[in-house]
């Protein structure tokens, strides 16, 4: 059976289990779509690695990713999406679609500010690119923007360290940057920090919304018209490394994790 290009598997992947974040929204908004997700959990964490490093494994993920014959390629990191966004885009075939969290990103936070005084965490690679700023201030020019990097963050998510005292105290620590900024939105530059969303909260002044644009990656696939209900909602889950770490936290994130990953 050939078929038609929206009802084809969407690829999605991340450095771990971050991007579940976006599959999770996904999931919801297109119940579905089915989807293809690999986590390179072997290489995590991919925030100080360089840009040469980082076109290596997007090339190699995404050649995996095509072997699947998706639909549609979802960089779920900010990371990737901030630094080689557009050299990603430039070796998928032109037909595939491919979304990042920048676009998604900056709509999403200059929408939830009302004072133009925006906050970005993320990685330090993400944040030392300074692309989030240009284009916040490009969509907003009013709009100033303060970006904290919190590297410590993501191997706390990776070990599942979601919900304890160190990640209060971490989230504390690292939001002190924000204390005297006057934001009112705080953008959730790295997929992995929306599952630090409860510690961050409290860490944060009182009116300041935390901005998490999976959502928006999912309209937007849901406006280009993928999540078809003829869609076979299958789903299924590759890893690079530690297998059952992901599937743990997989089982905790997403409304259906049934089968476990599959270690390539
Ligand atoms: N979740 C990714 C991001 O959004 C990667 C983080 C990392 O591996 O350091 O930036």
């Amino acid at each position: 059976m050939i078929l038609n290009s929206k009802s084809k598997p969407i690829g999605i992947f991340d450095s771990g289990v971050g991007g579940l974040t976006v599959v999770r929204e996904i999931m919801t908004t297109l119940p579905h779509q089915p989807l293809v997700y690999f986590g390179d959990c072997f290489r995590a964490p991919y925030g100080d690695r360089n840009d040469e490093e980082l076109m290596e494994f997007s090339r190699r993920i995404v050649r995996f990713l095509l072997s699947k014959d998706v639909g549609a390629v979802v960089v779920a990191c900010g990371t990737i999406s901030a630094r080689i966004f557009e050299q990603v885009r430039a070796f998928v075939p032109p037909n595939i679609p491919v979304y990042g969290m920048l676009a998604a990103g900056v709509q999403a936070v200059v929408e939830t500010s009302k004072n133009g005084k925006i906050g970005v965490i993320a990685t330090e690679g993400t944040v030392n690119s300074g692309t989030f700023e240009h284009s916040i201030v490009a969509a907003r020019p009013d709009a100033t923007v303060k970006s904290v990097a919190c590297p410590l963050f993501v191997p706390l998510v990776e070990e599942g360290w979601v919900d304890n005292e160190v990640a209060d105290l971490t989230a504390q620590i690292y939001m002190r940057e924000l204390e005297d900024s006057g934001i009112d939105a705080l953008l959730l530059g790295c997929t992995h920090y929306p599952l630090l969303s409860p510690s961050i909260a409290k860490a944060l002044p009182q009116g300041v919304t935390l901005v998490n644009p999976a959502g928006y990656v999912a309209q937007a696939l849901q406006r280009d018209g993928f999540g078809a209900e003829d869609g076979d909602g299958s789903y299924d889950f590759y890893v690079s490394g530690k297998k059952e770490r992901f599937d743990k936290i997989a089982k905790i994130i997403l409304p259906v994790f049934d089968k476990g990953s599959i270690l390539v």
